[in-house]
């Protein structure tokens, strides 16, 4: 099962997996989207591709998705992969699209995750990635639950892991940076222009993808994808350049 399936990183989960013939669920709003990808992947690798309309901001959406999972036998694999970013001081922006943000990113992941979870460990066998971002290490003026959403994934998924060891479940958190998908073309972004970002720094989706499922596979828990972006994180955690990293992200957001 893979949420946020109808683009970007979710659809290039949806590519990969289903090349390796995997069946799949994808769960996303944008109903008309998922059935042309579940069309194609189904005509081109002869796999089944089911899709699941929902909007994780909206409880009881998050709901029918549990009670979907409770309904499968054999879900060995939960991508929580839907999200969204906004633009903006944390108390100048929409108080209500910050707690969709809470809803999609951690409601939703953390019920979702507690729903596939007997079954996995009853068939000793699962894999759970948790879509978290950079960002969870960098407490970034302008993304305040952005950052805050995401660090919780992190810490999330870390602490879960602990507690699966012996299950045969995998959990890992994947913690893009700058990645070429839609998340930067929604209304929030209206304005945003991708060049402000040093290209070096930007991956594409399949990218991402190859490299996190690769790191599944040798049971990586915490995933960032590309050296520099590793890099950018060390900056970030480092006590001494972690100041001069923000006061320069600051500086240009002032701009
Ligand atoms: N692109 C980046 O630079 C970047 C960097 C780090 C982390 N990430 C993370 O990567 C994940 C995927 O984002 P992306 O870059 O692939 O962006 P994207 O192309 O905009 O895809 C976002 C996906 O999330 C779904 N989604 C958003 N709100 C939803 C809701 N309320 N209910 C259900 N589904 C919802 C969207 O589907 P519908 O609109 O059809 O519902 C879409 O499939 C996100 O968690 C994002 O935070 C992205």
């Amino acid at each position: 099962m893979i949420t946020g399936a109808s683009s970007g990183i979710g659809a290039a989960f949806a590519r990969q997996l289903a090349a390796k013939g995997k069946n799949l669920i994808l769960v996303a709003r944008r109903k008309e989207r998922l059935v042309n990808l579940a069309n194609d992947l189904q005509q081109h690798y002869g796999i089944t591709a089911e899709i699941l309309a929902a909007d994780l901001s909206n409880l009881t959406d998050i709901e029918q998705v549990e009670n979907h999972i409770a309904e499968i036998e054999n879900l060995d694999m939960l991508i929580n992969n839907a999200g969204f970013g906004t633009v903006g001081r944390f108390v100048e922006i929409n108080l209500s699209r910050q707690i969709d943000m809470i809803n999609v990113h951690i409601i939703a992941g953390v019920r979702l995750c507690r729903a596939a979870l007997p079954g996995m460990i009853a068939r000793h066998n699962g894999a759970i990635i948790n879509v978290s971002s950079i960002a969870a290490f960098i407490p970034t003026p302008g993304n305040v639950t952005y950052s805050a959403t995401k660090a919780y994934l992190v810490t999330f998924s870390e602490a879960l892991q602990t507690e699966l060891v012996g299950t045969g479940v995998k959990v890992q958190a994947l913690c893009p940076g700058f990645t070429y998908t839609e998340f930067h073309d929604s209304s929030e972004y209206e304005g945003f222009d991708r060049s402000q970002i040093p290209k070096m720094l930007w991956i594409s989706a399949e990218e991402v993808v190859t490299s996190s499922l690769k790191a599944l596979e040798r049971s990586q828990v915490i995933y960032i994808p590309g050296f520099k972006n590793r890099l950018l994180v060390a900056v970030a955690r480092n006590s001494i350049t972690s100041p001069l990293l923000l006061a320069l992200i600051r500086r240009k957001l002032q701009k």
